[in-house]
């Protein structure tokens, strides 16, 4: 079969791990996909010096890659909202499937985006926007498509996460491990995103839309960082047996559903207290299988560049595949109730 090529838009911190992951195990996956997956072009303002980049054809204009007649999938890694939006709806009409990382993007314009795609009958696919490495839209959408899915919570944002244990266990002061988060690739660009549950909550929409089947709701869900929470704060929770966690959490409500991200009090013995540093873990309770976890990092470079290369795969093996073709993202059009977000 012929290869897959993949057009790549963005070499920050997950474009730059998507390149050399795509490169470094390029074999394997190539095995695993039974084709070839080649990286036809990187559009990026300006190069990384962590990517080798001489054997890449790149340019400065983005928009370049999601027209390119040789692309099959364009890579959105650009961030942000009003140039990713128009860069992946042109991506779209040209006819390309389309991979991003930009939970922003989808939980915010993700119903236009959806719609765009499903006219053109292409592929959106966002596994890296929720929860960096951890497969677990996937996981919802897949491995748990049998259930009636009640509640799901969890630390999701790996930012937030970290400035919380390092506060709680070395005793840190939050500027100071908010600067290291950043230094280590793991913040927003916009960093308020990551400590005022921003970054959470368009997680969370995204998890929700999934898992009960509503349209993408960002604006209704309740949103509270972890900003002013204090060393004494954490110490007093300890104390009395118990951890301070930045939790998203989505539950069935009679009538509607609820989405709301805050700081919760977890008793020590829970699992989700052992949940330390930049990783995250998400329990999904649901009626049939009961409850399940999922846990690994959230944030990072080539754990995100994991998650957007597994979207890359699934999208390439429905290419020339009449068989596999996967359908957007699709609504209960007869839950009505269910639809509303309280
Ligand atoms: N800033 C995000 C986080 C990156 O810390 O979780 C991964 O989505």
């Amino acid at each position: 079969m012929k290869p897959v090529k993949v057009g790549i838009c963005g070499l920050g911190t997950v474009g730059s791990g998507t390149f050399n992951v795509l490169q470094r195990n390029g074999e394997e996956i190539a095995r695993r996909l039974g084709r070839e997956l080649v990286i036809e072009q990187v559009g990026a303002r300006r190069d990384n010096p962590a990517c080798n980049l001489s054997d890449t054809s790149i340019t400065r204009d983005i928009f370049e890659v999601a027209k390119n007649p040789a692309v099959d999938i364009v890579v959105e890694l650009i961030g942000g909202y009003d140039t990713a939006k128009e860069l992946v709806l042109t991506a779209i009409q040209h006819g390309k499937h389309v991979v991003t990382a930009n939970k922003a993007l989808i939980a915010e314009h993700g119903n236009e985006i959806f719609a765009a795609a499903a006219e053109k009958g292409v592929i959106v696919a966002y596994e890296a926007a929720v929860a960096g490495g951890i497969p677990v839209i996937k996981a919802i959408r897949e491995g748990l498509a049998a259930n009636r899915i009640n509640t799901i919570a969890g630390i999701i944002n790996g930012t937030g996460n970290f400035i919380l244990t390092a506060m709680a266990k070395e005793k840190r002061e939050f500027a100071d491990v908010l600067a290291e988060a950043q230094a280590l690739g793991y913040a927003e660009a916009d960093p308020t995103f990551d400590v005022e549950g921003i970054d959470a909550a368009h997680k969370l929409t995204i998890l929700a839309s999934i898992a009960f089947g509503v349209p993408l709701q960002f604006k209704s869900a309740y949103t509270e960082g972890i900003s002013q929470i204090t060393p004494e704060d954490l110490a007093h929770a300890k104390e009395l047996g118990y951890q301070i966690k930045h939790l998203g959490i989505a539950r069935r409500k009679p009538g509607g559903i609820e989405l709301r991200v805050h700081p919760t009090l977890i008793p020590d013995t829970k699992l989700i207290a052992k949940v330390d540093g930049v990783m995250n873990a998400v329990m999904v309770d649901a009626d049939a299988v009961g409850p399940t976890m999922y846990y690994g990092p959230g944030a990072g470079a080539e754990p995100t560049a994991s998650a957007v290369i597994a979207d890359i795969v699934d999208v390439a093996r429905s290419i020339d595949s009449v068989s596999s073709v996967v359908a957007p993202l699709a609504f209960h059009s007869e839950a009505i109730d269910d639809t509303k977000i309280l």
